[in-house]
């Protein structure tokens, strides 16, 4: 492939910081290109991509099969708004649900825009189906919970980060502690107004945190018998990170809804949905919810080749397998140093917490020398380092990685 790029990556990190907002913090490499599990820098080095874009690059990038959806679509027709049908979007709502077993699919773009609406749903089912008398219902949420970053679902956040300076916050919201079903059944108990129950399968952003499967089917069990929409933020979890499908089949359960983005495209735009069955979905009305963008036929072509590429490839099965190579490689490090402090995760979607203050930057000082030896990965919250490559990742490429990780981390020993 051709090397087009002529500028430095210093004089490229030092425009976006003299004209881009400065809302993140990125480690100082500059990438032009990827292909499956790697990417490359300006300067031609590779990197194993160990965080997927959030876990939006599960099927790798640029994958073939996605790419040519993606431009065959996009010469033919790529938006209609839904003012039209389309004729890729009634297609796509069929393959969807015949996948996931859901009556009804509601497309959006981003996975916050997603939540967004799994929210008003749920709001306008407590109001038409069970009776919460206008403006009292209440949604809980689970605390350390990431869900995106819109002025609702931040008024729900406790991560200060997220949170603070930005009230006046949104009401109706109510908070318990994650993976914790003593807290959720006295809250259910005490409450007659609750409508809902969101929660990730798994907490990425928090660090990758991961429940007893048993809590999740308890809460998912509480929620009926409350008559509770219980609801699956499988955005980062889902579409195979975990080794399954969906993060919830490791609990056996089925959400009432299920909310879907980022890998629903493979990286290449953003495309997000919420599953539901009539009973819910159909709450929503004609006028009553909607987004230029959402369900364009750009977006259905490229989701419904990126979820068949993860059936094709067995991407679950091969996210479970590596999975637990992976876990088992790095093991040795918590018992061999002390700076390693557990190795945690499911599936592809893993982390590891180092011995040191949140506020202290040896993660972060880890991943640069990660990054120096030709692994990209990123701290979340501090002191926790996220592995979560894409799921093609095969089993020698497995081993290298833990190498590099392993003679990285040794380096600070
Ligand atoms: C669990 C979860 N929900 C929602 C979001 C928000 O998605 P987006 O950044 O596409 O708005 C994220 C993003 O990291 C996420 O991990």
């Amino acid at each position: 492939m051709q090397h087009t790029q002529t500028l430095s990556a210093e004089s490229l990190i030092a425009l976006e910081e003299k004209y881009g907002a400065h809302n993140y913090h990125p480690l100082p490499v500059v990438l032009e290109r990827g292909e499956g599990v790697h990417v490359w820098d300006v300067e031609g080095k590779r990197y194993f991509d160990f965080l997927s874009a959030y876990s939006a690059v599960n099927q790798g990038h640029c994958h073939p099969r996605i790419v040519k959806a993606l431009t065959d679509q996009a010469q033919k027709l790529t938006l209609t708004s839904r003012a039209f049908y389309n004729s890729r979007l009634g297609e796509f709502e069929k393959y969807i649900h015949d996948i996931f077993g859901y009556d009804k699919v509601l497309m959006m773009n981003s996975g916050a825009e997603a939540v967004e609406t799994a929210l008003k749903l749920c709001r306008k089912w407590a109001y038409e189906k069970k009776g919460i008398p206008e403006d009292r219902a209440k949604i809980i949420f689970a605390s350390h919970n990431f869900h995106g970053r819109t002025l609702a679902i931040i008024s729900a956040s406790t991560d200060p980060m997220s949170r603070n300076g930005f009230g006046p916050y949104i009401s109706g919201f109510e908070v318990v502690p994650y993976n914790d079903i003593q807290a959720l059944q006295d809250l259910v108990l005490e409450d007659p107004f609750l409508a809902g129950f969101i929660v990730e399968p798994i907490q990425g952003e928090a660090g990758v945190v991961v429940p007893d499967m048993s809590y999740l089917k308890a809460a998912s069990q509480l929620c009926k018998d409350a008559n509770i929409l219980f609801i699956a933020d499988e955005i980062q979890t889902g579409l195979a990170r975990t080794g399954k499908m969906l993060c919830v089949d490791h609990a056996g359960i089925r959400p009432d809804m299920v909310i879907l983005g980022k890998a629903l495209s493979g990286g290449t735009m953003p495309v997000s949905a919420v599953l539901a069955d009539d009973r819910v979905m159909l709450c929503i009305k004609p006028g009553e919810h909607g987004s230029t963008y959402g369900g364009n036929p750009l977006a259905c072509a490229v989701a419904q080749e990126s979820l068949q590429v993860i059936l094709d490839e067995k991407l679950a099965e091969n996210a479970e397998e590596m999975g637990e190579i992976f876990r088992e490689g790095l093991h040795s490090l918590v018992t061999e140093t002390e700076i390693v402090k557990e190795v945690r995760g499911k599936g592809l979607l893993n982390a590891i917490v180092i011995n040191c203050e949140e506020t202290s930057d040896l993660a972060w000082n880890i991943c640069v020398k990660l990054m120096e030896n030709g692994l990209l990965a990123k701290p979340t919250h501090g002191n926790k380092i996220r592995f979560a490559p894409p799921l093609v990742i095969t089993e020698e490429q497995i081993y290298e990685s833990i190498a590099i990780i392993r003679k990285s981390i040794l380096t600070f020993t």
